[in-house]
């Protein structure tokens, strides 16, 4: 018996000691510098081959990524990846890491990890699947993450988690812009961590916001194009202080505007969202951009947005897009069919069964609907009182989303939250849904839904226009005129009687 219990004692000890070891080595593990920061997977020319990858380190070192079909991923782990190199850059101290991706198969689920063959250092593995090219699929939009701590960010990822919760489906997240505050590398390292999950588990579709680089943000130029890997469209200004690109998903063409590029936006933008839309013969058509033409935020009267809300509704309206998503205002703001700033009064809206739930559509619409999903973040605003009113008369739903308690700390407001949306695409037709996160309670409540039913494709004729510098010169002085032009009028017409009117 004694020498049984020596023997369990000793086994005992060893156990524990072996432990401790183990315990130690997990606490003394020292940064090396080559750990993959700020990682994004990003939607890259051709969603059904290509992807566009970007990451950053502390240390210099080659840049790696190895992507394995997730039905090989579980027998042979990345033994059998498909191993790119790309290219290394310095910026602001730290060293950035971009690869992309080709040769994809189309409606394929891809396991990867990015990091450096040379130091064999990784990062998680992360997922994305390829289109599949049918015309059912489903993403989320979020907008305005624009944390300046870790601890917002990681709320903002709290909501971004309950988004794909509740669109499991998801294939993609667009980020309407704003994704940083001030645009320092310790904000965007924050972001990275806090979104490292939604970040490797979906391709991103980024949108350049105001604060990723803007003459009104402190120069910040070059911050979106060094952290997000995408392939922008022809034209002067890609690089500078934004880009703009497009990528077709299913049967929708998605052109993603640098709304940076603005009083007034160049000819060479302009000509090239004409060109890249009438190009396209898919069903539906979607415009991304961050600056919101309808809104009842606190910007939505400044001179920036006025001299921008004529040029993109003439867009929109000329090139047949279904739906435009936007971001900056931090409220919520949807309109109904709108053209050429008018509500859409003949619109024909049916109620029907879809996925068993009783949807209402509107039936082959004129015009579009314009959404703004409020923000993911925690800064939010009110509605603006002074919105104007081709504005307010568009609105189908207009609300803050922010926290208004009462003096016991009940919450008073039953849209406060973070905001998300997500869009199902099945067919002819589309169905948006908006979504608020409880900030206490993490319930998620459905605040909004718009859906559309298109059985009869635009016929639009498609444009050449010029997209260089030069050839366009002449088309953005005409556009500055234009704008300052439409600017003031709408200030003596429309907003500065009816703050007038406010008085009495
Ligand atoms: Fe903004």
């Amino acid at each position: 018996m004694k020498k049984t219990a020596k023997r369990t004692l000793a086994l005992l000890l060893t156990i524990i000691m072996l432990f401790s070891c183990m315990s130690a080595n997990a606490a003394t593990t020292e940064k090396t510098g080559y750990e993959p920061l700020r990682i994004s997977c990003t939607m890259y020319g051709d969603a059904k081959t290509q992807r566009g990858f970007t990451w950053y380190t502390e240390n210099g070192c080659d840049a790696t990524i190895q992507i394995v079909d997730r039905a090989t991923y579980a027998a042979s782990g990345f033994d059998n990846a498909i191993t790119i190199t790309g290219e290394t850059f310095n910026w602001d101290g730290y060293f950035g890491h971009k690869v992309v991706a080709s040769d994809l198969k189309a409606g394929t689920k891809y396991k990867y990890r990015v990091g450096t063959t040379n130091k064999d250092q990784w990062s998680k593995v992360g997922t994305f699947v390829t289109d599949d090219g049918d015309d059912s699929f489903s993403f989320i939009a979020i907008a305005d993450v624009q944390a300046s701590s870790l601890e917002n960010f990681q709320e903002a990822a709290v909501v971004m988690d309950k988004a794909m919760q509740y669109t499991p489906d998801a294939e993609f997240v667009v980020n309407l812009g704003d994704f940083v505050n001030d645009c320092t590398s310790e904000e965007w390292n924050w972001y990275g961590e806090a979104f490292e999950k939604a970040n490797t588990s979906l391709t991103l579709v980024p949108v350049v916001g105001n604060h990723e680089g803007n003459i009104t943000n402190k120069l910040n130029v070059e911050w979106f194009t060094n952290t997000f890997n995408i392939l922008p469209g022809d034209g002067a200004l890609n690089g500078v202080n934004g880009a703009y690109y497009s990528y077709d998903y299913g049967d929708v063409h998605f052109t993603v505007m640098n709304s940076n590029d603005m009083y007034p936006m160049t000819e060479a933008q302009r000509n090239w969202i004409y060109n890249d839309i009438t190009a396209s013969d898919a069903h539906w058509k979607v415009l991304l951009l961050h600056r919101a033409a309808y809104s009842a935020g606190k910007n939505i009267n400044k001179p920036d947005t006025l001299a921008m809300r004529d040029t993109i509704i003439e867009i929109v309206d000329e090139t047949g897009v279904d739906l435009v998503l936007s971001g900056h205002d931090h409220m919520y703001f949807r309109t109904l069919q709108v053209a050429g700033d008018q509500v859409c009064e003949d619109t024909v809206y049916v109620t029907e069964k879809f996925n068993g739930v009783d949807t209402t559509f509107a039936v082959d619409p004129e015009g579009a609907v314009y959404a703004l999903p409020s923000t993911a973040g925690t800064k939010r605003y009110g509605v603006n009182e002074n919105t104007y009113a081709p504005i307010m008369d568009a609105a189908d739903a207009c609300f803050t989303t922010r926290s208004e308690k009462d003096e016991n700390g009940v919450e008073t407001n039953p849209y406060a939250g973070g905001c998300f949306a997500n869009v199902e695409i099945d067919g002819d037709r589309l169905i948006y849904k908006a979504y608020v996160v409880n900030d206490d309670t993490k319930k998620v409540t459905q605040v909004d839904e718009y859906a559309i039913k298109k059985t009869v494709k635009d016929d639009i004729e498609s444009t050449n226009r010029p997209t260089d510098l030069i050839g366009t010169i002449d088309g953005s002085v005409a556009n500055f005129f234009t704008e300052i032009f439409g600017l003031i009028i709408t200030y003596i017409t429309k907003i500065i009687p009816q703050l007038i009117a406010g008085l009495f």
